[in-house]
């Protein structure tokens, strides 16, 4: 394989057999659309599903040679040259299903700085589809702020509900306003872009691993949960024994085992083979989570300063760095240096500051405005 250092991603050495893609990469041509699919569906089991090409795959795998030995990262922080992070693998699967089906506007759910509604958003604009956002309020920032001017620059309708429980209402009337305009149904994506035709895109990442490295453990956040369950079913398909740490980023009621082993006895489903994932395969990690969804923890912003100043690698409080806390305590309280270790990267690293530098906020509908006062 090729490994790159994250500061200097365009240089790599020839490890192994496989190719990596680097940054320098990120720009493929669209009319090599037809070969690039092809090439990026790894494995037959997916080639049923509707797919859009979206993402820059395979994403490049680099050592963390000042973190630990044996320590990796999966770059899926460089899945887009545009707006990078997990969410485009998912993505590429669901507006795959809603391009075949002949949507026009796609809703989909988050707090108001979701990172999921944002690539929602991106993703929708370079398919010429009309993105709606229903957002629930959310504690302001920076990260929040940038996310809401960029999904109101990439073209989404932004809906701001009281709270969570307003969603259904919210969408009801937002389905029935389309239904008057072109009779045509906008194509719904739960909250995370999590469901089995979501989670697809982690089947495929899988298999993407497994012709890149085969690691013996992989560290990744564990939200609404659907690349944790992407990631057991496809490495399991691919034959890997790699054991998956999930860390907890949201609360338990909101996802726990019960939740995602349902989710990956549905995505077995949806491939047609029976189901594979047993109890003891889901480990899901408490302990760095701290006092909720979005609230930091000391560990995390220890593990975000760490990545920074060793690896020049970019994290935030909310899902990487709690990873990264939980994957620096273990590193170094109970080294396993004849171990491979992945740290799996979700998060975006691309800075779309150009494209928001514009926006006047009070543009934005009113309800948002209080985020920039
Ligand atoms: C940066 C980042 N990492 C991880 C996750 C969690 O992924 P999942 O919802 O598939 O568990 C999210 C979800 O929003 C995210 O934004």
């Amino acid at each position: 394989m090729i490994v790159s250092r994250p500061d200097n991603p365009t240089r790599g050495s020839i490890l192994g057999r496989f190719y990596f893609k680097d940054s320098t990469d990120l720009t493929i041509s669209r009319k090599a659309e037809d070969d690039l699919l092809r090439f990026r569906i790894m494995n037959p089991l997916l080639t049923p599903f509707s797919r859009q090409a979206l993402a820059t795959l395979p994403t490049p795998i680099c050592s963390l040679p000042a973190i630990g030995t044996n320590l990796y990262m999966k770059q899926d922080n460089l899945s887009d040259s545009v707006y990078g992070g997990n969410k485009i693998r998912k993505l590429e699967f669901l507006l795959g299903e809603a391009m075949a089906e002949g949507r026009k506007s796609v809703i989909t759910y988050g707090a108001a700085g979701s990172n999921h509604a944002l690539a929602t958003a991106v993703c929708c604009r370079t398919l010429g589809l009309h993105a709606i956002s229903i957002l629930a309020p959310q504690q302001t920032s920076d990260h929040v702020r940038k996310n809401i001017l960029m999904q109101y620059a990439a073209g989404a309708d932004l809906h701001l509900c009281p709270d969570y429980t307003h969603f259904p209402a919210c969408t009801k009337q937002l389905v029935k306003h389309h239904l008057a305009i072109d009779g045509i149904k906008p194509y719904i994506i739960p909250a995370g872009g999590t469901n089995p035709t979501g989670a697809l895109g982690f089947v495929n990442a899988a298999f993407e691993l497994a012709e890149q490295m085969r690691p013996d453990v992989i560290y990744l956040p564990m939200g609404t949960g659907g690349t944790f369950a992407g990631l057991l079913v496809g490495l399991k398909l691919a034959g890997l024994q790699t054991r998956i740490e999930a860390i907890r980023v949201v609360d338990p009621a909101f996802r726990n085992a019960g939740h995602i082993k349902k989710l990956c006895n549905d995505l077995c489903a949806k491939l047609s083979i029976a189901p594979l994932i047993y109890d003891s395969d889901i480990t899901i990690r408490d302990e760095f989570f701290g006092e909720g969804y979005g609230t930091p923890t000391a560990e995390g912003r220890d593990a975000v300063e760490w990545f920074k100043t060793k690896e020049k690698v970019q994290l935030e409080n909310t899902y990487t760095g709690k990873t990264a806390a939980a994957l620096l305590h273990d590193l170094y309280s109970h080294p396993h240096e004849d171990q491979t270790v992945l740290y799996w990267n979700t998060l975006n690293s691309q800075d779309f500051s150009n494209e928001i530098s514009g926006i006047d906020f009070l543009d934005l509908p009113p309800a948002f405005h209080s985020y920039f006062e």
